[in-house]
C-alpha cells in the first residue's frame, strides 16, 4: 500500500510579497533532488502571494500550492473573504481547513467546516482537515474523545471520492509553535485512532489510502522520527517552514 506523503509549509500571517517569492524560490532550488516517488511538497503563503507561488512551482514535479483557508460560499457580498472558486482559478491545489488557529480564534464550528470542505472539494482543489486537542483536553485524558468527534462531525457527511480527495493532519494545540512536540509514539497512537475512525465512516480501504500528517513543532531534529512511524504519512510545518534550510531538512527526512 502506498500512500502520498505530504510535507506542507503553512506559512501563517509572515513574509512579505517579496520575501516571500524569495523563500519559495530557495525551496525550489535546494528541494529540486529531494522530492520523488510518492513524497510531495506544498508550499501555503498568505493568499496575497498564491497567485506568484504557483506560477513559480508550476513546471515542478511533486510541488504543489495551497491556501490556509477559504469561505463557504461560492461568491457574493463577503467583503474581505476569499472563496474556493478563486483560490482555485489562481492556482491553488490544497487548502487548509479547520485549523486550530481558525477554530480558536475565527469561531469556526465542524458545521462550517463542512460547509468549507464541500466548496474546496466541489473546486476539484483536496482539503487538509486539521484535528487536535487542547493541552487540558489531554491532560483530562479526553483526547480520543475530541478528535474522534472533530472527524465524524466535519466528515461523515463527505462521499467517499470526496474522502479519497481528503487529507487529514493531527496537530495537538499544546505542540503548536510551543517547541513542545508529540511524542512518536503519542502522534502515531493518534494516527491509528484518526484511521480507525475513518475506517468507521468510509471503509478499511480509504482509510489505509488517506494521508494523515502530523503537525505542531516539527524540526529538522524530531522529523525523521515522526515519519518513521508507519501512520505518520508527512507533516504540516509552521514555523520551520519559513526557514528554507530546515524546511528542506524536514523534506528529506520524508523518505
Ligand atoms: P508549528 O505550527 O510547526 O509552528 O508548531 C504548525 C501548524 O500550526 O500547522
Amino acid at each position: 500500500m502506498k500512500r502520498k506523503k505530504i510535507i506542507a509549509g503553512n506559512w501563517k500571517m509572515n513574509k512579505n510579497f517579496e520575501d516571500g517569492l524569495s523563500l519559495c524560490s530557495e525551496i525550489v532550488n535546494m528541494v529540486a533532488d529531494e522530492v520523488r516517488g510518492e513524497v510531495e511538497v506544498v508550499l501555503i503563503p498568505p493568499f496575497v502571494h498564491i497567485h506568484a507561488v504557483s506560477q513559480l512551482l508550476k513546471a515542478k514535479p511533486h510541488m504543489a500550492t495551497g491556501a490556509q483557508n477559504c469561505h463557504q460560499a461560492v461568491s457574493g457580498a463577503y467583503t474581505g473573504e476569499i472563496s474556493a472558486a478563486l483560490l482555485a482559478s489562481a492556482g491553488t491545489q490544497y487548502v487548509i481547513i479547520g485549523h486550530s488557529e481558525r477554530r480558536q480564534y475565527f469561531g469556526e464550528t465542524e458545521a462550517i467546516l463542512f460547509e468549507k470542505l464541500q466548496a474546496v472539494l466541489a473546486q476539484g482543489m483536496k482539503p487538509i482537515y486539521c484535528v487536535g486537542e487542547l493541552k487540558e483536553e489531554r491532560e483530562a485524558g479526553k483526547h480520543f474523545e475530541v478528535i474522534g468527534r472533530q472527524l465524524t462531525d466535519a466528515l461523515k457527511a463527505l462521499t467517499a471520492e470526496q474522502m479519497q480527495q481528503t487529507v487529514v493532519a493531527y496537530e495537538p494545540v499544546w505542540a503548536i509553535g510551543t517547541g513542545l512536540t508529540a511524542s512518536p509514539d503519542q502522534a502515531q497512537e493518534v494516527h491509528v485512532f484518526i484511521r480507525k475512525i475513518l475506517s468507521d465512516l468510509f471503509g478499511a480501504d480509504i482509510a489505509q489510502n488517506t494521508t494523515i500528517q502530523y503537525g505542531g513543532s516539527v524540526n529538522p531534529a524530531n522529523a525523521s522520527e515522526l515519519f518513521a512511524k508507519p501512520d505518520i504519512d508527512g507533516g504540516l510545518v509552521g514555523g520551520a517552514s519559513l526557514k528554507s534550510r530546515d524546511f528542506v531538512e524536514i523534506v528529506k527526512a520524508m523518505r
